[in-house]
């Protein structure tokens, strides 16, 4: 327990929310009975709690798609993603809502990252103003597998060296945005694997992270990423040694779904990934996306130390 964990739960006692880690290096359990019933104050204590653990886990929730959705709206701007990102897909029934599933229906999925692995990413870095934080709530669920990881990328940075540190901080990363995490080509794309001509934002590999003002690595995802202004040799070996860095288990916390779990993450300081599961099974997850800001890196965040969780 960190002494800001603490001091949160001192705050939390009054309304009766208890937060407890749930591996050493990220993430938080969180006892506050049903997400739909909290006050003002318990909402601000919960986006606070997210901010100082990184993923948030609340257990047996019952929740209605408005209820869920409502949840969301409450903790911050949800962001509209759009429709249709890959191909053939079934409508949307809430704008705010997005289905993952490897589920069929007549041929055509209700949503979208079927049941391979989906690789470590940061969810929307392909956009100029990626998402702040994703919220997935379960509703059915194989067996086995289909387990999400997430990985600190405020430890990651911490953890490098000091020369691999100066080497990085004004570099940028283009993210690609041709394929989705699972490998799929997004609508309106064409094939591509050049690293230097893919299509894509450019990012900050270190990030200063806009609520708490402390650095994070910043990769978003590994296929045709290209660091800017080296050449393709050089971009590729150091982006080949940062990913090999930034994904070591001594990072990492793996969440073994159940039915009614939420689990709600920060992008902005965590990569994630998920196993791939028996595609005989169905996994039905409902998921929610929050709007965020184009990322930036602060040289004074250097001042400013270590993230509570990160001390490692
Ligand atoms: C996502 C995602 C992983 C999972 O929804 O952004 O990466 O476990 N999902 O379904
Ligand atoms: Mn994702």
């Amino acid at each position: 327990m960190t002494m800001e964990n603490n001091t949160l739960n001192e705050k939390a006692l009054k309304s009766n929310i208890k937060f407890t880690m749930v591996s050493p290096v990220l993430g938080a359990n969180v006892e506050c009975g049903s997400v739909a019933s909290l006050s003002d104050s318990e909402i601000s204590t919960i986006r606070n709690g997210l901010l100082e653990n990184m993923v948030l886990l609340f257990r047996n929730q019952k929740l209605s798609d408005p209820e869920l959705i409502q949840f969301g709206k409450r903790l911050g701007e949800l962001d509209i993603a759009p429709f249709g990102y890959t191909n053939n897909q079934k409508e949307r029934q809430y704008e705010e809502m997005v289905i993952i599933s490897n589920v069929k229906e007549g041929g055509v999925p209700i949503g979208v990252l079927g049941d391979a692995e989906v690789v470590w990413h940061s969810d929307n870095s392909y956009r100029e103003n990626p998402l702040s934080f994703s919220l997935l709530y379960s509703v059915e669920l194989p067996d086995s597998g289909g387990e999400t990881g997430f990985s600190n990328m405020y430890l990651a940075y911490e953890a490098l060296p000091a020369d691999i540190k100066s080497k990085i901080q004004n570099l940028v990363i283009k993210h690609d945005i041709t394929y989705n995490s699972a490998g799929d080509l997004r609508r309106g794309f064409k094939d591509s694997s050049d690293p230097v001509t893919a299509p894509g934002p450019y990012h900050p590999i270190v990030r200063t992270h806009p609520e708490t003002g402390y650095n994070a690595l910043y990769l978003g995802r590994r296929p045709n990423a290209y660091i800017c202004g080296l050449s393709v040799e050089e971009s590729e070996s150091l982006l080949n040694m940062l990913w090999t860095h930034a994904t070591q288990d001594r990072f990492t916390w793996h969440h073994s779904w159940k039915i009614g779990d939420l689990l709600i993450w920060d992008n902005r300081c965590l990569m994630h990934r998920r196993n791939p599961f028996n595609p005989k099974a169905r996994r039905v997850m409902h998921r929610l996306q929050f709007a965020g800001t184009r990322p930036y890196y602060d040289p004074r965040a250097l001042t400013r130390g270590r993230h509570p969780r990160s001390v490692g």
